[in-house]
């Protein structure tokens, strides 16, 4: 038997396959340029990676549009490349963790085709959600949703004899058509899709949108003003509708579904394992994350926490209480593809003094970032001190930070927000292809220019500039990983008190983490330092906006 429980302490390195590296040299990411790179990933230490979708997709949500669940976009590889790659990771003893979008497909797939090609009412039909619209002659929506993207939650398709016709439910853009959960052959096409990936040796899933796939689509439909506040944010003590019955997430029958998988993942050695994205009031994360359900569910408290004490360590404490509720682990996220990278995120407001030579050279983007920096490193030296999985995201290693400014004609994401030219909201700034080379055409990544723009002073933080610099963030994240491999353990945490200003705690086997968020240096706890952000020597004070590690055995002299 295998280690049923691999995940529940586990490093996590997500990639984002258009924006990892190119092999093809056509300035688009690919599964040759990931497994070119296996080495990087296995210098990591970490013991999975998960792969953001790679499956044929038009592109219109990054990849979050799929064409087809059991097969890979020619852009991107094929199935045979993505077998050669499962093995090269497992090889180095790495997991895999490939993304499901259960809750949408794209408006390109064969059964969303079929649906438009036939009569409403049919059983093609019954696998989305198409309802008949509005109005005189059906010319409004169903009723007055809004998509996450922007506009309606509604568009109107064209019958097979070119009338125009019923309307379709998608959450998100035009062209990701929601499923019906409701629906039978769903259900099971999602099983075969989960065993198509299982049988190819992937050790896991991430569920995309976890929490959406049931739906309650009876009429009267409730507005908008009460539904929409509620989406994809906590489903509080105010939710209208109560726990598990609002009309489009969160809803009960999900346990069902999920009871269904988690039979096909009890069906492999080690059982699969899968990670719920799932925007849910913190108290119904267990829902997914229990052993009968999903196994784990993404905690993004870290993603929205101020840089304070106080904030990190509420955040820290009612999430392992909450894990160890449901007979699960934690989850920790600083960064991902879909959020402003943390060592942006982090950066102090330009009104806060910035420590000399701090400012960057590119006025747009680099301001401040010596101090977003340094608190990114002292953020994830903490996150992966702490019990549970940590999952980091490509180029968080390097210490990237957010490429902001990128031209409004380059602009990809469907979510941006485009003024006098350029983008000044959106989530391609986090998914801009990686620096591996100092120089060079798209700095390594490909021999084109990568298919998002890389600016000027990428080079900077490139894998070649930081790999053989003991002082780099990559080196850091290396040794970080490399000692957490040798002390982290089911164990949870004890506070230490150490001042207002530091968030500072203790496992059972002596490793003790302290953070100081305070602008005053903080003197070490006992013990021998074995790591510290500052890079300060062993027993000097941890600076400001710094994380270090201390060993101190039980019993050890104070
Ligand atoms: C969450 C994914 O992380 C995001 O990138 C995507 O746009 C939405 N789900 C829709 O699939």
């Amino acid at each position: 038997m295998k280690d049923p429980g691999w995940w529940r302490q586990a490093a996590i390195y997500q990639i984002y396959p258009r924006s990892f590296s190119d092999r093809n040299g056509d300035g688009v990411g690919d599964l040759a340029g990931v497994l070119s790179r296996v080495d990087h990933i296995a210098a990591l230490d970490v013991d999975a990676v998960w792969f953001s979708p790679f499956s044929p997709s038009a592109l219109t949500d990054g990849g979050y549009d799929v064409d087809d669940y059991r097969d890979i976009d020619p852009l991107i590889g094929t199935l045979a490349e993505f077998d050669a790659l499962v093995a090269a990771l497992h090889e180095h003893e790495i997991k895999v963790i490939v993304d499901l979008v259960p809750n949408h497909s794209s408006d390109r797939h064969e059964w969303f085709r079929a649906a438009l090609a036939s009569a409403p009412g049919s059983r093609e039909r019954d696998r989305y959600l198409f309802r008949g619209g509005t109005g005189e002659n059906g010319e409004l929506p169903p009723n007055d949703w809004q998509a996450m993207f922007g506009g309606p939650a509604w568009t109107r398709v064209t019958e097979a004899d070119g009338t125009p016709g019923q309307w379709y439910l998608h959450l998100f853009s035009t062209h990701q058509p929601d499923w019906n959960w409701a629906n039978q052959e769903v259900r099971d096409d999602f099983l075969i899709t989960l065993r198509f990936w299982g049988d190819r040796g992937v050790d896991g899933f991430r569920v995309d949108v976890a929490m959406g796939l049931a739906k309650d689509m009876s009429e009267p439909y409730p507005p908008w003003e009460q539904v929409g506040g509620f989406l994809f944010l906590a489903l509080g003590a105010d939710n209208p509708f109560g726990d598990g019955k609002h009309p489009l997430v969160d809803r009960d029958e999900l346990t069902e579904i999920y009871a269904g998988w988690r039979q096909v993942f009890d069906g492999y050695d080690p059982p699969l394992f899968a990670v719920a994205e799932a925007w849910v009031e913190p108290h119904r994360r267990g829902r997914y994350a229990n052993s009968k359900s999903l196994g784990q569910a993404f905690n993004f408290d870290l993603l929205y926490a101020q840089w304070d004490a106080a904030t990190f360590r509420g955040v820290i404490q009612r999430n392992v209480d909450l894990a160890s509720e449901h007979d699960t682990t934690s989850t920790w996220v600083l960064s991902n593809h879909d959020v402003v990278r943390h060592a942006s995120r982090f950066a102090p407001p330009p009104d806060e003094p910035a420590e000399p030579g701090t400012t960057g050279d590119d006025s747009a983007g680099r301001a401040l970032l010596g101090r977003g920096l340094a608190r990114a490193e002292a953020a994830i030296m903490l996150a992966l001190a702490l019990p549970g999985s940590t999952y980091m995201y490509q180029g968080e290693e390097l210490g990237l930070p957010e490429v902001t400014g990128i031209p409004a004609g380059k602009v990809q994401d469907p979510w941006a927000v485009v003024e006098n030219g350029v983008m000044i909201a959106g989530r391609d700034g986090c998914r801009v292809p990686l620096p591996w080379t100092a120089g060079g055409v798209s700095f390594g990544f490909s021999a084109a220019d990568a298919h998002l723009p890389q600016p000027d002073w990428f080079g900077s933080y490139s894998v070649e500039t930081q790999v053989g610099d003991p002082s780099s963030t990559l080196c850091l994240y290396r040794e970080a990983l490399a000692l957490r491999r040798t002390l982290q353990s089911e164990e949870l945490l004890e506070w230490l008190e150490l001042g207002p200003g530091v968030v500072a705690f203790r496992r059972p086997n002596g490793w003790i983490s302290v953070t100081n968020f305070d602008a005053d240096p903080v003197a070490l706890p006992p013990g021998r330092v074995v790591l510290r952000s500052d890079r300060r020597d062993a027993n000097e004070p941890l600076a400001a906006e710094a994380t270090a590690w201390v060993l101190h055995s039980p019993g050890e002299a104070e």
